[in-house]
Protein backbone atom coordinates (compact mmCIF):
# COMPACT_ATOMS: atom_id res chain seq x y z
CA UNK A 1 0.00 0.00 0.00
CA UNK A 2 1.31 3.45 -0.70
CA UNK A 3 2.81 5.34 2.66
CA UNK A 4 0.15 8.17 2.10
CA UNK A 5 -2.56 5.75 1.89
CA UNK A 6 -1.15 4.25 5.11
CA UNK A 7 -1.24 7.12 6.92
CA UNK A 8 -4.79 8.47 6.14
CA UNK A 9 -5.69 4.50 7.92
CA UNK A 10 -4.20 4.99 11.06
CA UNK A 11 -5.23 6.63 14.20
CA UNK A 12 -3.12 10.01 15.48
CA UNK A 13 -1.57 9.69 18.91
CA UNK A 14 -0.39 12.73 20.57
CA UNK A 15 1.90 12.47 23.77
CA UNK A 16 4.14 15.05 25.28
CA UNK A 17 7.11 15.34 28.34
CA UNK A 18 8.15 18.28 30.05
CA UNK A 19 11.47 19.57 29.72
CA UNK A 20 11.94 18.95 33.30
CA UNK A 21 15.66 17.55 33.22
CA UNK A 22 16.37 14.31 34.12
CA UNK A 23 14.19 11.54 32.78
CA UNK A 24 14.34 9.08 35.04
CA UNK A 25 14.01 5.07 34.69
CA UNK A 26 10.08 5.63 35.57
CA UNK A 27 9.65 8.03 32.87
CA UNK A 28 11.49 5.08 30.46
CA UNK A 29 9.54 2.34 31.48
CA UNK A 30 6.42 3.93 31.76
CA UNK A 31 6.80 5.75 28.77
CA UNK A 32 9.22 6.23 26.11
CA UNK A 33 9.41 2.62 25.70
CA UNK A 34 5.89 2.16 25.30
CA UNK A 35 5.97 4.82 22.74
CA UNK A 36 8.38 2.71 20.89
CA UNK A 37 6.17 -0.23 20.57
CA UNK A 38 3.38 2.25 19.62
CA UNK A 39 4.97 3.95 16.92
CA UNK A 40 4.39 1.98 13.83
CA UNK A 41 0.83 1.28 14.46
CA UNK A 42 -0.35 4.92 14.62
CA UNK A 43 0.21 8.40 13.00
CA UNK A 44 1.93 10.02 16.59
CA UNK A 45 3.46 12.96 17.66
CA UNK A 46 5.74 13.36 20.29
CA UNK A 47 6.23 16.53 21.34
CA UNK A 48 8.39 18.80 24.29
CA UNK A 49 5.79 20.19 26.17
CA UNK A 50 8.10 23.54 26.99
CA UNK A 51 5.34 25.87 27.32
CA UNK A 52 3.89 24.00 30.16
CA UNK A 53 6.91 23.91 32.07
CA UNK A 54 7.17 27.95 32.19
CA UNK A 55 4.14 27.69 34.84
CA UNK A 56 6.80 27.19 37.55
CA UNK A 57 9.79 29.28 38.40
CA UNK A 58 12.87 28.01 35.97
CA UNK A 59 16.02 28.89 34.66
CA UNK A 60 16.11 29.51 31.19
CA UNK A 61 19.38 28.34 30.07
CA UNK A 62 18.19 24.97 32.05
CA UNK A 63 15.09 25.30 29.89
CA UNK A 64 16.48 25.60 26.56
CA UNK A 65 19.42 22.49 27.24
CA UNK A 66 16.90 20.25 28.67
CA UNK A 67 14.48 21.30 25.83
CA UNK A 68 16.85 20.07 23.07
CA UNK A 69 18.22 17.17 25.14
CA UNK A 70 14.00 15.54 25.23
CA UNK A 71 14.39 15.77 21.21
CA UNK A 72 17.51 13.94 21.47
CA UNK A 73 16.20 11.47 24.26
CA UNK A 74 13.11 10.66 22.06
CA UNK A 75 15.08 9.26 19.36
CA UNK A 76 17.83 7.93 21.01
CA UNK A 77 15.03 5.93 22.60
CA UNK A 78 13.89 4.27 19.30
CA UNK A 79 11.55 7.16 17.55
CA UNK A 80 11.98 7.73 14.40
CA UNK A 81 11.33 11.61 13.50
CA UNK A 82 10.82 11.06 10.04
CA UNK A 83 7.94 8.58 10.53
CA UNK A 84 6.62 10.78 13.33
CA UNK A 85 6.49 14.69 14.37
CA UNK A 86 9.05 14.77 17.25
CA UNK A 87 8.92 18.92 18.05
CA UNK A 88 9.06 21.57 20.78
CA UNK A 89 5.35 22.84 21.30
CA UNK A 90 6.55 26.50 21.44
CA UNK A 91 7.42 26.21 18.06
CA UNK A 92 3.92 25.72 16.80
CA UNK A 93 2.15 28.62 17.36
CA UNK A 94 -1.33 27.26 16.80
CA UNK A 95 -1.18 25.71 20.44
CA UNK A 96 -1.09 29.05 22.13
CA UNK A 97 -3.71 30.50 19.76
CA UNK A 98 -5.78 27.15 20.37
CA UNK A 99 -5.16 27.41 24.12
CA UNK A 100 -6.82 30.98 24.34
CA UNK A 101 -10.01 30.21 22.53
CA UNK A 102 -10.43 27.08 24.65
CA UNK A 103 -9.86 29.14 27.87
CA UNK A 104 -13.02 30.78 27.21
CA UNK A 105 -15.50 27.18 26.63
CA UNK A 106 -13.53 26.17 30.13
CA UNK A 107 -14.89 26.51 33.08
CA UNK A 108 -13.52 28.17 36.29
CA UNK A 109 -15.40 25.38 38.45
CA UNK A 110 -14.32 22.28 36.79
CA UNK A 111 -10.34 23.82 36.45
CA UNK A 112 -10.44 24.48 40.48
CA UNK A 113 -11.46 20.57 40.65
CA UNK A 114 -7.99 19.78 39.01
CA UNK A 115 -5.66 17.38 42.01
CA UNK A 116 -2.60 18.56 40.03
CA UNK A 117 -3.98 22.41 40.56
CA UNK A 118 -4.30 21.87 44.21
CA UNK A 119 -0.93 19.76 44.58
CA UNK A 120 0.95 21.93 42.61
CA UNK A 121 -0.65 25.21 44.39
CA UNK A 122 0.00 23.66 47.80
CA UNK A 123 3.80 23.03 47.16
CA UNK A 124 4.45 26.10 45.10
CA UNK A 125 2.64 28.84 47.45
CA UNK A 126 4.56 31.85 46.71
CA UNK A 127 3.70 31.77 42.81
CA UNK A 128 0.29 30.54 41.91
CA UNK A 129 -0.26 31.74 39.16
CA UNK A 130 -2.79 31.90 36.10
CA UNK A 131 -1.27 29.46 33.81
CA UNK A 132 -1.06 27.11 36.73
CA UNK A 133 -4.42 27.06 36.43
CA UNK A 134 -5.09 26.91 33.09
CA UNK A 135 -2.51 24.29 32.33
CA UNK A 136 -5.29 21.86 31.23
CA UNK A 137 -6.35 23.87 28.93
CA UNK A 138 -3.53 24.50 26.65
CA UNK A 139 -2.97 21.05 27.32
CA UNK A 140 -6.43 20.30 25.72
CA UNK A 141 -5.09 22.35 23.21
CA UNK A 142 -2.22 20.30 22.56
CA UNK A 143 -4.21 17.11 22.01
CA UNK A 144 -7.32 18.54 19.93
CA UNK A 145 -5.33 20.47 17.43
CA UNK A 146 -4.06 17.28 16.23
CA UNK A 147 -7.93 15.71 15.61
CA UNK A 148 -5.88 12.87 17.83
CA UNK A 149 -7.55 9.42 18.64
CA UNK A 150 -5.72 8.17 21.65
CA UNK A 151 -3.48 9.80 24.33
CA UNK A 152 -1.09 7.21 26.17
CA UNK A 153 -1.58 8.64 29.77
CA UNK A 154 -0.33 7.79 33.27
CA UNK A 155 -3.22 7.77 35.87
CA UNK A 156 -1.35 11.44 37.13
CA UNK A 157 -2.69 13.15 33.41
CA UNK A 158 -6.45 10.99 33.74
CA UNK A 159 -7.92 14.14 34.52
CA UNK A 160 -6.31 15.95 32.74
CA UNK A 161 -7.64 13.97 29.40
CA UNK A 162 -11.12 14.05 30.83
CA UNK A 163 -11.38 17.97 30.85
CA UNK A 164 -10.30 17.68 27.64
CA UNK A 165 -12.87 15.47 26.77
CA UNK A 166 -15.17 17.59 27.91
CA UNK A 167 -14.15 20.81 26.39
CA UNK A 168 -14.28 19.03 23.11
CA UNK A 169 -17.44 17.70 23.60
CA UNK A 170 -18.92 21.30 24.84
CA UNK A 171 -17.66 23.14 21.78
CA UNK A 172 -18.70 20.47 19.31
CA UNK A 173 -22.09 20.38 21.12
CA UNK A 174 -21.99 23.92 19.78
CA UNK A 175 -20.42 24.05 16.65
CA UNK A 176 -20.53 20.91 15.34
CA UNK A 177 -17.78 18.09 14.66
CA UNK A 178 -14.86 20.35 14.88
CA UNK A 179 -12.65 18.20 17.32
CA UNK A 180 -11.95 14.64 17.31
CA UNK A 181 -13.20 12.86 20.90
CA UNK A 182 -9.26 11.25 21.95
CA UNK A 183 -9.09 8.41 24.16
CA UNK A 184 -6.64 7.60 26.81
CA UNK A 185 -4.53 4.79 26.26
CA UNK A 186 -3.08 3.12 29.59
CA UNK A 187 -0.43 0.36 27.98
CA UNK A 188 -0.48 -2.86 28.84
CA UNK A 189 2.68 -3.41 30.85
CA UNK A 190 2.13 -1.30 34.21
CA UNK A 191 4.90 -1.74 35.85
CA UNK A 192 5.13 1.37 38.55
CA UNK A 193 8.31 2.33 39.50
CA UNK A 194 8.78 3.52 42.97
CA UNK A 195 11.24 5.76 44.81
CA UNK A 196 14.65 3.77 45.81
CA UNK A 197 14.50 6.10 48.75
CA UNK A 198 11.19 5.95 49.52
CA UNK A 199 9.30 2.70 48.20
CA UNK A 200 5.76 3.79 48.35
CA UNK A 201 5.83 6.79 46.41
CA UNK A 202 6.34 6.86 42.81
CA UNK A 203 10.11 7.72 41.40
CA UNK A 204 10.34 10.87 40.80
CA UNK A 205 13.12 13.14 40.86
CA UNK A 206 11.29 15.73 43.27
CA UNK A 207 12.36 13.33 45.67
CA UNK A 208 16.64 13.78 46.10
CA UNK A 209 19.20 12.72 44.16
CA UNK A 210 19.01 9.26 45.55
CA UNK A 211 15.37 8.68 44.57
CA UNK A 212 15.49 7.72 41.30
CA UNK A 213 17.59 6.46 38.18
CA UNK A 214 18.30 8.91 35.17
CA UNK A 215 17.65 7.52 31.78
CA UNK A 216 21.51 9.15 31.45
CA UNK A 217 23.17 8.78 34.52
CA UNK A 218 26.54 7.26 33.95
CA UNK A 219 26.85 3.46 34.75
CA UNK A 220 28.56 4.08 38.33
CA UNK A 221 25.92 6.49 39.34
CA UNK A 222 23.28 3.95 39.00
CA UNK A 223 25.62 1.20 40.85
CA UNK A 224 25.70 3.63 43.83
CA UNK A 225 21.58 4.83 43.68
CA UNK A 226 21.36 1.31 43.84
CA UNK A 227 23.66 -0.08 46.53
CA UNK A 228 21.58 2.71 48.69
CA UNK A 229 18.10 1.37 47.92
CA UNK A 230 16.12 1.44 50.87
CA UNK A 231 15.03 -3.04 51.45
CA UNK A 232 13.98 -4.07 54.73
CA UNK A 233 15.33 -6.01 58.26
CA UNK A 234 14.25 -9.44 56.81
CA UNK A 235 16.49 -11.23 54.11
CA UNK A 236 14.39 -13.41 52.21
CA UNK A 237 13.92 -12.27 48.60
CA UNK A 238 9.79 -12.31 47.72
CA UNK A 239 7.92 -10.21 45.82
CA UNK A 240 5.14 -8.73 48.25
CA UNK A 241 4.55 -4.87 47.49
CA UNK A 242 2.37 -4.88 51.00
CA UNK A 243 4.82 -6.16 53.54
CA UNK A 244 8.05 -5.69 51.43
CA UNK A 245 7.96 -2.47 48.92
CA UNK A 246 11.93 -1.94 48.85
CA UNK A 247 12.27 -5.31 47.43
CA UNK A 248 10.02 -5.32 45.63
CA UNK A 249 10.44 -2.30 44.03
CA UNK A 250 13.70 -3.72 42.61
CA UNK A 251 12.17 -7.29 41.66
CA UNK A 252 9.48 -4.79 39.50
CA UNK A 253 12.44 -3.21 38.09
CA UNK A 254 14.74 -5.94 37.50
CA UNK A 255 11.50 -7.69 35.67
CA UNK A 256 10.69 -4.34 33.98
CA UNK A 257 14.08 -4.19 31.84
CA UNK A 258 14.65 -7.91 31.44
CA UNK A 259 11.19 -8.34 30.85
CA UNK A 260 10.33 -11.11 33.01
CA UNK A 261 8.01 -10.91 36.03
CA UNK A 262 8.80 -9.81 39.39
CA UNK A 263 7.92 -13.47 40.82
CA UNK A 264 9.92 -15.31 37.86
CA UNK A 265 13.03 -13.09 39.49
CA UNK A 266 12.79 -13.57 42.82
CA UNK A 267 12.52 -17.05 41.92
CA UNK A 268 15.75 -16.98 40.61
CA UNK A 269 17.49 -15.42 43.30
CA UNK A 270 16.62 -17.29 45.79
CA UNK A 271 18.83 -18.01 48.51
CA UNK A 272 20.89 -15.17 47.86
CA UNK A 273 20.85 -11.85 49.69
CA UNK A 274 19.68 -8.17 49.10
CA UNK A 275 23.41 -7.28 47.84
CA UNK A 276 22.81 -9.62 45.00
CA UNK A 277 19.60 -8.62 44.10
CA UNK A 278 20.77 -4.69 43.96
CA UNK A 279 23.54 -5.91 41.78
CA UNK A 280 21.59 -7.79 39.30
CA UNK A 281 18.58 -5.04 39.16
CA UNK A 282 21.93 -1.99 38.75
CA UNK A 283 23.58 -4.52 36.24
CA UNK A 284 20.54 -5.04 34.15
CA UNK A 285 19.65 -1.72 34.37
CA UNK A 286 22.99 -0.51 32.93
CA UNK A 287 22.43 -2.56 29.45
CA UNK A 288 19.24 -1.98 29.46
CA UNK A 289 20.53 1.91 29.21
CA UNK A 290 23.64 1.44 27.45
CA UNK A 291 22.70 1.48 23.67
CA UNK A 292 20.15 4.86 24.70
CA UNK A 293 22.97 6.78 25.90
CA UNK A 294 25.68 5.90 23.39
CA UNK A 295 22.82 7.24 20.70
CA UNK A 296 22.43 10.13 22.85
CA UNK A 297 25.89 11.10 22.69
CA UNK A 298 26.07 10.96 19.20
CA UNK A 299 23.00 12.94 18.62
CA UNK A 300 23.65 15.63 21.37
CA UNK A 301 26.85 16.19 20.20
CA UNK A 302 25.71 17.36 16.13
CA UNK A 303 23.46 20.18 17.30
CA UNK A 304 23.13 21.43 13.85
CA UNK A 305 21.54 17.98 12.93
CA UNK A 306 18.93 18.21 15.70
CA UNK A 307 18.05 21.53 14.67
CA UNK A 308 17.22 20.44 11.00
CA UNK A 309 15.32 18.07 12.77
CA UNK A 310 13.51 20.39 14.65
CA UNK A 311 12.51 22.80 11.79
CA UNK A 312 11.24 20.45 9.31
CA UNK A 313 9.06 18.62 12.07
CA UNK A 314 7.68 21.48 13.54
CA UNK A 315 6.75 22.69 9.70
CA UNK A 316 4.92 19.19 9.59
CA UNK A 317 3.45 20.00 13.23
CA UNK A 318 2.11 23.44 11.72
CA UNK A 319 0.70 22.34 8.52
CA UNK A 320 -1.32 19.85 10.83
CA UNK A 321 -2.60 21.96 13.45
CA UNK A 322 -3.44 25.38 10.94
CA UNK A 323 -5.94 23.64 9.40
CA UNK A 324 -7.96 22.61 12.54
CA UNK A 325 -6.79 26.65 13.65
CA UNK A 326 -8.93 27.99 10.34
CA UNK A 327 -11.96 25.70 11.28
CA UNK A 328 -12.11 27.09 15.17
CA UNK A 329 -11.84 30.28 14.00
CA UNK A 330 -14.18 30.28 11.07
CA UNK A 331 -16.85 28.43 13.34
CA UNK A 332 -16.31 30.73 16.38
CA UNK A 333 -16.99 34.02 13.86
CA UNK A 334 -12.92 35.31 13.56
CA UNK A 335 -13.42 36.99 10.56
CA UNK A 336 -10.98 36.10 8.05
CA UNK A 337 -10.80 38.17 5.12
N1 LIG B 1 1.02 17.48 31.32
C1 LIG B 1 1.79 16.35 30.86
C2 LIG B 1 2.75 15.90 31.97
O1 LIG B 1 3.23 16.71 32.73
C3 LIG B 1 2.58 16.70 29.63
C4 LIG B 1 1.68 17.06 28.52
C5 LIG B 1 1.49 18.30 28.00
C6 LIG B 1 0.84 16.17 27.80
N2 LIG B 1 0.60 18.24 26.96
C7 LIG B 1 0.19 16.95 26.82
C8 LIG B 1 0.61 14.78 27.88
C9 LIG B 1 -0.73 16.37 25.93
C10 LIG B 1 -0.30 14.20 27.00
C11 LIG B 1 -0.97 15.01 26.04
O2 LIG B 1 3.04 14.73 32.05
Amino acid sequence: MEQAQQQTLKKNLFSAIQPSGNITLGNYVGALRNFVLLHEDYNCLFCVADLHALTLRHDPAELRRNSLSLIALYIACGLDPEKNIIYCQSHVPEHAQLSWVLNCFTYMGELSRMTQFKDKSQKHADNINAGLFTYPVLMAADILLYQTHVVPVGVDQKQHLEICRDIAGRFNGIYGDVFTIPEGYIPKSTAKIMSLADPTRKMSKSDGEDSYVAVLDAPDVIRRKFKRAVTDSEADIRFDPENKPGVSNLLSILAAVRNSTPEAEAQALQGLGYGALKEATAEAVIDTLRPIQERYAELIRDKDALNQILRTNADRAHAIALRTLRKVYKKIGLYQP
